[in-house]
């Protein structure tokens, strides 16, 4: 264990492809410590291969976040490794499987949903929490999304401009956003920070590549969240352009 070390230490989940891949690569070039939370072994590696290769400290934590044993050894892991976590981003996330329209929507599809985007968070933070605390500046940042802002979905002059009709992904982004609004009200007193980043639409496995943005940034506000300085915000939804409206 080497608490004693100045390195950031950071933890991405679900970071072996996608926005979370880039999160951790842009974590990784401060020069930070980067954990590579992930499920497939083949994947986990082949990231943090791909990520040493760039010149980042990454490594490799099984994690699969609906999982409350692989959750406990992936914190006893961080543990043994670095003795504290400093920033943890909560990326993994599934839509559930479409269509999902809410008058059609397979509970099962739904609940998967939650599971994950929701449960999963939970499951993590409060994992991840023990450690986070002797942090000096720790930062937690969920990956949320815009379709889970009430405001832009229901807008009366273009609902659809918050994405497709959703009955399982955008509400669990929804109650993703209302989860850590009362995580920061608990941990007010506290030097944690924890906040919401919206990455935009950007093409991943996620939407079958039909994004308009690249991963990279996409990763960019989260990168933001987690570098906050020490009287940054907390219990907000941000993206590239600021606020995003509840
Ligand atoms: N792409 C967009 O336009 C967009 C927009 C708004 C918000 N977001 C959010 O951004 C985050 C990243 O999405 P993405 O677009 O990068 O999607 P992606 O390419 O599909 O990546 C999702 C990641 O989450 C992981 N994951 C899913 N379930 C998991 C579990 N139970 N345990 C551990 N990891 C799990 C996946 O692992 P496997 O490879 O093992 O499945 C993968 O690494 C998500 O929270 C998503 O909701 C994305």
């Amino acid at each position: 264990m080497n608490d004693m070390s100045e390195q950031t230490i950071a933890l991405v989940t679900g970071a072996n492809k996608g926005i979370g891949y880039e999160i951790a690569a842009g974590l990784g070039a401060l020069g930070w410590s980067v954990g590579v939370g992930a499920r497939s072994e083949e994947q986990r590696e082949a990231a943090v291969v791909r990520l040493r290769a760039a010149g980042a400290d990454a490594f490799g934590v099984p994690l699969d976040v609906t999982d409350d044993a692989s959750v406990a050894a992936a914190a006893r892991l961080v543990e043994e490794r670095a003795g504290r976590l400093d920033v943890l981003v909560n990326n993994a996330g599934i839509t559930g499987g479409m269509p999902q329209e809410p008058t059609r929507v397979d509970p099962a599809t739904a609940r998967a949903a939650v599971e994950t985007n929701v449960i999963g968070v939970i499951r993590v933070t409060n994992a991840m929490l023990p450690l986070l605390r002797r942090s000096a500046s720790p930062r937690i940042v969920n990956m949320s999304s815009s379709v889970g802002s009430l405001t832009r979905q229901s807008d009366k002059d273009d609902p659809l401009k918050a994405g497709p009709i959703s009955g399982a992904y955008a509400p669990s982004k929804t109650f993703l956003n209302a989860v850590t609004v009362q995580y920061a009200k608990e941990l007010r007193d506290t030097n944690i920070l924890i906040n919401l980043g919206c990455p935009g639409y950007c093409a991943t496995d996620l939407n079958g590549h039909r994004g308009v943005r690249t991963p990279e940034q996409g990763a960019a506000i989260a990168i933001r969240l987690a570098t906050l300085p020490d009287d940054g915000p907390t219990g907000g939804f941000f993206e590239d352009d600021g606020v995003v409206p509840w």
